[in-house]
């Protein structure tokens, strides 16, 4: 077994790694930080389950070789909430009912936090193809999309203070 060191934040906390060159940066989230939010579906990138944000971008962790990640930032969906409160995205998810099993929810919380922090105005065709890479089992999308969107609405509202003009 080839292995390498690797340096990398995840959730603003530095890990230092000894990684086998083949391991998937899934793989080490779950199963050496324990962070199993990140969910394994397919394995082979089809389904967004496994999606973490590297460096502020949407990126399937089963096909991210974990040496890659060395050097990144890394999000998982178990550093949103802080001091015990969801993250806008994560109460919009919860208030648009968007969530059954629960199983695709780690990963298009993620996705959707990364389009929030965009500088980007997303409109509803726009947000359903960001998510398309990201497969549900139960929910039919209709609330998901719904979730997405008001947390990008939400997004506009604390992006700058209001000076009431954009309701002239
Ligand atoms: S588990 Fe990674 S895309 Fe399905
Ligand atoms: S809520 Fe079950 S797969 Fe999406």
């Amino acid at each position: 077994m080839m292995t390498r060191r690797i340096v990398f934040t995840v959730n603003r906390q530095e890990h230092m790694l000894e990684v086998d060159v083949r391991e998937s940066l899934l793989d080490v989230l779950r199963d050496r930080l324990d962070l199993t939010g990140v969910k394994k579906g397919c394995s082979v990138g089809e389904c967004g389950a496994c999606t973490v944000l590297i460096d502020g971008e949407p990126f399937d962790s089963c096909i991210y070789l974990a040496v890659w990640a060395d050097g990144k930032q890394i999000r998982t969906v178990e550093g949103e909430a802080k001091d015990g409160k969801l993250s806008k995205v994560q109460a919009a998810f919860l208030e648009a009912n968007a969530v059954q099993c629960g199983f695709c929810t780690p990963g298009l919380v993620m996705t959707t936090t990364a389009l929030t922090e965009s500088d980007h105005s997303y409109t509803k065709q726009e947000i359903k193809k960001e998510l398309s890479g990201h497969m549900c089992r139960c929910t039919g999308y209709h609330n998901i999309i719904k979730a997405a969107e008001k947390a990008l609405q939400d997004k506009g509202e604390q992006d700058h203070d209001c000076c009431g003009k954009c309701h002239q």
